[in-house]
């Protein structure tokens, strides 16, 4: 091989494969009922209304949405976003926000921003496994607090403070991307308080908030402490993934303009057409009735899976019953590792993300993530039931 000889940075050699997506693959095979992804249901798209409006966009003003656009973002979207988030109880304004090429970019800008080799980030067990591979790249440590039925707990959190090591405080507070946890609202006063005294920023990743079942969300973080928190949320749960379309809003000054630097070097600025889609799409009224679709969607696929669980999971198997988002979390007996676990699901046609993947420092053999807002109800059904032979049989009943 012509290239055997090149010579790879050490963070690419570092680098590991997305366990996620390895498995994904293998989850792909015909008949296989899948709770492995974190996909939204695709029947749920609003594709005829993106559809009307980009076919206006691109008759009425195509110059402009197919042109190189501000790093920022385009400025009406930004406005819209920033007036959604003053709704929702976030004051921030227009120029606080950043558009980014989802959410995922904006933990690698965070990374970016925040993070040297070495530096500690404080997460919880389970975390967002995209986090840490877009953190990865910097090459940071990571310090990571257990999590009980209200998220990360808090024990010892002072103490990591207190080494002056610590750059960031990341958090999926509500609806947790993998375990479906929500931190209530005095645990996430403690934290403030924390990262108050200390001065560490704390990022609110918020993908989930708005897939509240029935309306109810602790406080922001953000809310709490504008000036602490950097915060992301996105499109891509609520209205179609496949945009890229998320934003960040970090404190004006210092923090603002280096977010803005740092994605400037990366991309120069997010997709210009499908930021003037989605502003459009906004500015059609549509959008509250869509997030109320798929809401009582989810909730009703979620019910189906819980009542499913409940039925037919053996005993010694326990699962959270989140109240909104995309995912709940599955532990079972400690004799049972998921990942060895797995082939034998997908001879049964049915699939799910063992749960160390969500575990940067190793742990969390015995858990599982599942989805709930790909798979339909009568799929659910039949992939629990396969599930539940599953366990009997390793668990010998
Ligand atoms: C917690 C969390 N953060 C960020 C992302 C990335 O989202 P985006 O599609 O906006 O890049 C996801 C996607 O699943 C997520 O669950």
């Amino acid at each position: 091989m012509p290239n055997s000889r090149w010579e790879y940075s050490e963070r690419a050699i570092a680098m590991k494969s997305n366990v996620i997506r390895e498995i994904l693959k293998i989850t792909k095979k015909p008949g296989v009922i899948s709770f492995a992804g974190g996909l939204p249901a695709p029947e749920l798209f609003p594709s005829a209304t993106i559809k009307e409006v980009t076919n206006k966009i691109l008759t009425d003003s195509p110059g402009e949405a197919l042109q190189y656009g501000r790093t920022e973002g385009y400025p009406p979207l930004r406005e819209v976003v920033a007036e959604r988030m003053n709704k929702l109880g976030v004051p921030c304004t227009a120029e606080e926000i950043l558009i980014t090429s989802g959410s995922q970019q904006g933990l690698d800008v965070v990374g970016r921003v925040f993070l040297d080799e070495g530096s500690l980030v404080v997460t919880s067990r389970p975390t967002y496994l995209g986090a840490i591979q877009a953190f990865d790249t910097y090459r940071p440590r990571y310090v990571t607090f257990d999590s009980d039925k209200d998220g990360m707990t808090v024990d010892g959190l002072e103490d990591t403070l207190l080494t002056g090591e610590v750059r960031v405080i990341y958090l999926v507070p509500t609806f947790q991307n993998p375990d479906g946890r929500t931190i209530p609202t005095d645990r996430r006063k403690l934290i403030i308080d924390l990262a108050e005294k200390y001065g560490i920023p704390v990022v609110e990743d918020d993908p989930y908030s708005e897939l509240s079942f029935d309306g109810e969300v602790p406080e922001h973080m953000k809310s709490m402490s504008p000036e602490m928190v950097v915060y992301l949320g996105t499109f891509s749960k609520l209205l179609a993934p496949g945009f890229r379309i998320a934003w960040l809003i970090a404190p004006r000054g210092d923090c603002y303009d280096r977010c803005v630097r740092m994605k400037q070097g990366a991309d120069l600025h997010t997709n210009t057409l499908g930021q003037h889609i989605i502003y459009e799409y906004l500015k059609t009224g549509d959008f509250d009735e869509h997030l109320e679709k798929i809401r009582k969607a989810y909730s009703k696929r979620r019910n189906v899976m819980v009542e499913m669980m409940h039925k037919y999971f053996p005993e010694g198997v326990s699962f959270t019953e989140p109240n909104g988002g995309l995912f709940l979390w599955v532990t079972l007996p400690e004799s049972i590792n998921t990942t060895e676990l797995l082939p034998k699901a997908v001879e049964k046609q049915v699939a799910y993300i063992p749960g160390n993947a969500f575990y940067p420092a190793g742990g969390g053999y015995n858990t599982m993530r599942m989805n709930y807002s790909k798979p339909n109800e009568e799929e659910i059904e039949i992939g629990i039931k396969r599930l539940a032979e599953l366990f009997d049989e390793a668990l010998g009943k």
